[in-house]
C-alpha cells in the first residue's frame, strides 16, 4: 500500500475519498492519519504536522509515524515537504525531488535501534524506482504546463529549525551541496529505511533560502505559493496514480 506524508501547506488532501481517521498505536506514540481512496486507490494520508498542524518539525513524532505505516502494512512513501531554496537558480514555486539528504539536525529521536548494535546502508537515501516513476509523472505535469519548474535530483539539508537559517548558514549549506533546505526529511527518511519501506521525497521551494536576496525571508509571502505548489502536487500524485492504474501496477 502507498502512503502519502503532507508536509506544511498539505495537511488535507482535497480530492481524497472516502476519508477515514485513525488513530494508530505504536510503541513510540500514537500517529495521527487517514485512510482514504484516490483514483479508487487505498492509501493513507499522513499530514506530518498533525491535523490541524500543531507539531513543529523538531516534534514531529517521526518514529510513530514511521512504525504506524508499517504495522499498516504501507510499503510505499511518497513525502511532501515545503522548502527552501539554497541553490540561487531556483525560483519560488519550483518542484525538487531530492536524491540526497545532509542531516543538520540534533537531538531527534532517528532510530529504531536504540537497544542494539545495528547499522543501515543509507548511501542513497531515496527509494531510486520510487524516485523514477514519480518523476515521471511530474514530467508529465511539466509537459503541460512550461512554465514549472522542475529539477529531478538535488541535495535536501535538513536542518534543526523550527526557526530559519542565517545567511551564513545557508551560505555554508551551499558550499557543502545542498540545493534546498527544510526542516522535516530527517529522521523521515532513515526510520522508513530502517523498517524497509520504499521512500521518495517531492519538495516545493517556497521561500529564497536566507540571505538569497540580501533580504529577510518573507514568511507572509510563502502562503500564495504554498496553496498553488501544493496544488501541483496534488495533480502530480493524481498522474502518478493514473500511470499505474494504466500499467496495472508500479511502473
Ligand atoms: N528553511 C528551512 N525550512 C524551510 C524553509 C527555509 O527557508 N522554507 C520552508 N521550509
Amino acid at each position: 500500500m502507498l502512503a502519502i506524508i503532507g508536509g506544511t501547506g498539505f495537511g488535507e488532501y482535497a480530492g481524497l475519498a472516502a476519508i477515514t481517521p485513525a488513530v494508530i498505536a505504536t510503541p513510540y506514540g500514537n500517529a495521527y492519519l487517514q485512510h482514504g481512496l484516490l483514483h479508487q486507490v487505498p492509501l493513507v494520508f499522513l499530514p506530518r504536522h498533525g491535523q490541524p498542524a500543531s507539531f513543529p518539525p523538531h516534534r514531529v513524532n517521526y518514529r510513530a509515524n514511521i512504525a504506524a505505516l508499517a504495522q499498516l502494512g504501507v510499503s510505499q512513501i511518497l513525502a511532501i515537504t515545503a522548502v527552501g531554496s539554497v541553490d540561487p537558480q531556483l525560483p519560488a514555486g519550483a518542484f525538487v525531488m531530492p536524491d540526497q539528504v545532509i542531516d543538520y539536525t540534533y537531538g531527534r529521536a532517528q532510530t529504531f535501534f536504540d537497544d542494539e548494535i545495528h547499522h543501515i546502508d543509507f548511501t542513497y537515501p531515496y527509494t531510486q524506482a520510487l524516485r523514477a516513476e514519480l518523476a515521471a509523472a511530474l514530467a508529465t505535469l511539466q509537459c503541460q504546463d512550461q512554465s514549472m519548474v522542475f529539477r529531478p535530483r538535488g541535495v535536501y539539508g535538513c536542518t534543526q529549525g523550527p526557526r530559519l537559517e542565517t545567511a551564513a548558514e545557508i551560505s555554508r549549506m551551499a558550499r557543502d551541496g545542498c540545493t534546498i533546505v527544510g526542516m522535516t526529511a530527517m529522521p523521515e527518511a532513515t526510520l522508513a529505511r530502517e523498517k524497509g519501506l520504499e521512500y521518495a521525497g517531492l519538495s516545493v521551494v517556497v521561500n529564497a533560502g536566507a540571505g538569497i536576496n540580501d533580504q529577510a525571508v518573507d514568511l507572509d509571502g510563502i502562503t500564495a505559493v504554498m496553496v498553488e505548489g501544493m496544488a501541483r502536487v496534488r495533480q502530480a500524485l493524481s498522474i502518478f496514480l493514473e500511470r499505474r492504474d494504466q500499467a496495472g501496477g508500479p511502473v
